[in-house]
C-alpha cells in the first residue's frame, strides 16, 4: 500500500510516499529555518505563509522521486495535531483536496506518533510493545507503545519542551536559531563540569519533569556574565546545559521502563539527534540490559516519511477520516 504524507506542524514543509509503512520511495523537506533564524524563532504566519508557497511543487516532487502517479497511491496521511495551528491547517487542508478530488482514504497522524513511527523506517525488526522517549521542539514526552496505535503517556514536561529549551540556552549562548545542533557541537568542545545547574522533581510524578527552572538558570547565567563583564565559558555551559537535559531524561526513560516492564526503549524527535542524550542512552540501556532503537539523525527531525509510516498503521486500525477533519494545536497522544 502507498501512502502520500504532508507533515507541516511546524517550519518544515514535507511531503513523502511510503509503502506498506516501512518502505520510503520518496521524502522531500523543505525547511523555512533561514527565514526564522532572522528573528531568531518560528514566526508562525510566516509558517503558515512559507507552507502555502511550498506545499504544492513538494507533492510534484514526491511523487516524481516516487516514480508514482495519482493512480499509485492509495491514501493521504497527514498531520492534524499537535503543532501551530496555522502551519497544520495548510498541510490539513491541502491534504484533504488532493484525498477529496484523487478520492483517497484521508488518515489523520498524530506529529508525536509520527516521530515515534521514524524508528520503523530505521529498523525492520522493530515492533511494539516498546518504550519511546519523543522529545521535539513542542513536545517532550515519555510514551508506554504498546502497540502501533494504542499509546499511553507515561511521564512528559511540565512546562517546556526539551527541545525549546535547547533552542532558548542556545540563543543566549549567540548561537544560531535552531539552537540545538550548534549547541551540541559547542558542547563538544568542553568537557563542562563548570555551571551547576538545577534539577527537576515534579511531586508524586516521578516520571513528569521540567525544564523551565533550567532554562531560567542558563539565561540568568549568560545575563548576569555580560552585566558583570565576566567571562562566560560558552563551551562549558553548553556541555553543563546538554548534561543536565539528558539527566533529566535518561534516568526518568530507564525508571519508565521499569515500571511499564518494558524491555525495549526507542528515541524519536529532533532532541534525540543530541550526542549526550545519545550516548547516555546508550549506556544506561547497555547496563540495564534494555534494547534501545536511536533514528538515524536525518529521520529525527520533522519529515513527511514518518507520518507515511504511522499513517500506514493508522489506516490498518481503521482510523481514517472525513472531510470534517479539523487541526489541533493540542492532542493528547493517547486519542
Ligand atoms: O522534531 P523536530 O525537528 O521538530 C518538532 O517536532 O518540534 O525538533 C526540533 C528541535 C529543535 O528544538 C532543535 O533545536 C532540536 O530539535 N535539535 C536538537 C539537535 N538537533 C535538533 N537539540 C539538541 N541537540 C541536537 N543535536
Amino acid at each position: 500500500m502507498k501512502i502520500l504524507a504532508f507533515e507541516s506542524s511546524c517550519d518544515e514543509t514535507a511531503a513523502a510516499v511510503v509503502e506498506d509503512g516501512r518502505r520510503v520511495l520518496s521524502d522531500v523537506i523543505a525547511s523555512q529555518a533561514d527565514w526564522h533564524a532572522l528573528y531568531g524563532g518560528v514566526v508562525p504566519e510566516m509558517a503558515s505563509r512559507k507552507h502555502v508557497e511550498a506545499i504544492a511543487a513538494l507533492t510534484e516532487q514526491a511523487l516524481q522521486e516516487a516514480s508514482c502517479t495519482r493512480e499509485d497511491i492509495d491514501a493521504v496521511a497527514v498531520t492534524y495535531a499537535p503543532g501551530l495551528i496555522g502551519a497544520v491547517l495548510v498541510g490539513l487542508s491541502f491534504a484533504k483536496s488532493v484525498a477529496f478530488a484523487w478520492d483517497k482514504p484521508l488518515i489523520p497522524v498524530h506529529h508525536v506518533r509520527g516521530h515515534i513511527a521514524a524508528n520503523y523506517l530505521a529498523f525492520p525488526e522493530l515492533e511494539p510493545p516498546f518504550l519511546a522517549l519523543a522529545i521535539s521542539g513542542g513536545n517532550t514526552l515519555l510514551v508506554d507503545v504498546a502497540d502501533y496505535t494504542h499509546m499511553t503517556i507515561l511521564g512528559a514536561t511540565r512546562d517546556d519542551a526539551a527541545g525549546e529549551c535547547f533552542d532558548k540556552a542556545a540563543r543566549v549562548l549567540g548561537l544560531p536559531y535552531p539552537g540545538g545542533k550548534p549547541l551540541d557541537d559547542l558542547a563538544q568542545q568542553s568537557a563542562g563540569g563548570v555551571y551547576t545547574l538545577p534539577k527537576s522533581h515534579v511531586d508524586g510524578f516521578e516520571l513528569d519533569m521540567s525544564f523551565s527552572g533550567l532554562k531560567t538558570a542558563v539565561v540568568n547565567l549568560a545575563h548576569h556574565a555580560e552585566q558583570t563583564g565576566e567571562t562566560l565559558d560558552r563551551a562549558a555551559l553548553a556541555q553543563d546545559f546538554a548534561q543536565a537535559v539528558s539527566d533529566e531524561l535518561v534516568p526518568r526513560t530507564i525508571r519508565a521502563a521499569e515500571l511499564s516492564g518494558r524491555t525495549v526503549i526507542a528515541a524519536a524527535g529532533g532532541v534525540a539527534a543530541n550526542s549526550v542524550i545519545r550516548a547516555d542512552l546508550e549506556l544506561a540501556c547497555r547496563r540495564a540490559g534494555y534494547r534501545l532503537y536511536l533514528p538515524p539523525l536525518r529521520l529525527c527531525g520533522d519529515n513527511g516519511a514518518m507520518i507515511g509510516a504511522q499513517g500506514y498503521y493508522e489506516f490498518l486500525a481503521g482510523r481514517t477520516a472525513g472531510m470534517e477533519l479539523n487541526a489541533y494545536a493540542t492532542r493528547d497522544i493517547s486519542l
